[in-house]
């Protein structure tokens, strides 16, 4: 068994990574032990699909290195490290590019909506963003893959790749991954509009709550989070159609750990005045700790890269035996 999974560091770290991805690498990271079966990365050469400022993107990267240590990724047990360092990356993407066909990409919902109306203005690396990802995990032959709901769509396309390439070549050279999507990790939406979901790219600060926000704006936003002017139902049921109010309480039941169900049966019948604070303290808690920690990382740089450079290495190893069978398989000289 071997866990890969990747984060892009184009912001900061939020609630949604968390607990949709992050604190389940985590408690992967964990059960599986030091011994190279957790890879975990900062998806640096996706980032740039989307032009980014150069000294930016080399501060976003520490920094989603020191969010991703603070919320308990050890360099120590898992490997981590940032693509770029790992030129095989690139290099597998353009094998698999010719495997991957047109009509699957023109599927993948992710570029629709990043494309936006400005198709043709979109980089065709925000095009073919889906295939260096495949080439992400299957680099490592992955057997598992721990993500967030949305990435289900690019995950599935990595095994139609890995299905292809291996018949087309006749080996057995990739395991197809699986998707790990437990189903305690919510689609954490965002706090200004329940239909979009919580994201780094989204312009306003407010739809989010950033792993390194302070207790002061974590409960601002919670407080200014938009609901609906109904209290609480008493059921599940009662949330339907209800997709602000349903995110405050996904997001609370996963930080507690307890079901919608227990979670309405406390608040059913109160209104958000009375369950935003209460959220509040919940979220809060959790992310005190890694926020002090977060600093103190953040504080010794060098010391990320370094983590970032050692990760790389052993990450290159794995890669470069990979390439070989790629490349014996494919029918490159040499
Ligand atoms: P990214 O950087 O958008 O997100 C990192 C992880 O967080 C999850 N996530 C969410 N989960 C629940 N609710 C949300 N609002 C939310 N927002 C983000 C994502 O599902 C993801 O698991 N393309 C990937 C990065 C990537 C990757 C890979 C992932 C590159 N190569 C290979 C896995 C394997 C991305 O942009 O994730």
């Amino acid at each position: 068994m071997r866990i890969v999974s990747g984060i892009q560091p184009t912001g900061s770290l939020h609630l949604g990574n968390y607990l949709g991805a992050i604190r389940n690498w985590v408690l992967m990271q964990d059960a599986l032990g030091p011994d190279g079966k957790a890879w975990f990365f900062i998806a640096d050469l996706h980032a740039i699909t989307i032009f980014q400022d150069p000294a930016e993107l080399k501060q976003s990267t520490r920094e989603i290195a020191a969010a991703l240590m603070a919320a308990g990724i050890d360099p120590a047990k898992a490997v981590l490290f940032n693509q770029s360092q790992v030129p095989e990356h690139a290099e597998l993407a353009w094998v698999l590019g010719c495997t991957a066909r047109m009509g699957w990409l023109n599927r993948m919902t992710q570029f629709k909506e990043k494309s936006g109306k400005d198709r043709e203005g979109a980089s065709v690396g925000l095009y073919t963003y889906p295939v260096l990802q495949a080439a992400d995990v299957l680099l490592y032959k992955a057997t598992h893959v721990p993500v967030g709901d949305d990435q289900k769509q690019h995950l599935e396309l990595a095994r139609d790749i890995a299905t292809k390439f291996n018949s087309d070549y006749g080996v057995e050279l990739f395991p197809l991954p699986e998707p790990t999507i437990p189903p305690s990790s919510p689609r954490v939406r965002s706090l200004r509009d329940g239909a979009a979901k919580m994201s780094k790219s989204d312009p306003s600060d407010q739809s989010r709550i950033n792993l390194t926000d302070s207790e002061d704006e974590i409960r601002n936003k919670l407080k200014r989070a938009k609901t609906d002017p109904e209290p609480l139902p008493g059921e599940a049921k009662g949330l339907e159609g209800r997709l602000e109010a349903r995110n405050l309480v996904e997001i609370y039941a996963t930080l507690s750990g307890e079901s919608v169900a227990a979670v309405l049966e406390r608040f059913g019948g109160q209104g958000f005045g009375a369950f935003k604070p209460a959220l509040a303290d919940l979220v809060v808690a959790h992310l005190a700790p890694m926020n002090q920690r977060f600093r103190e990382l953040l504080a010794a740089p060098d010391e990320i890269d370094l983590a970032l450079a050692r990760g790389a290495e052993r990450a290159r190893a794995v890669a470069a035996e990979t390439m070989r069978e790629v490349r014996s398989a494919v029918g490159f000289l040499g």
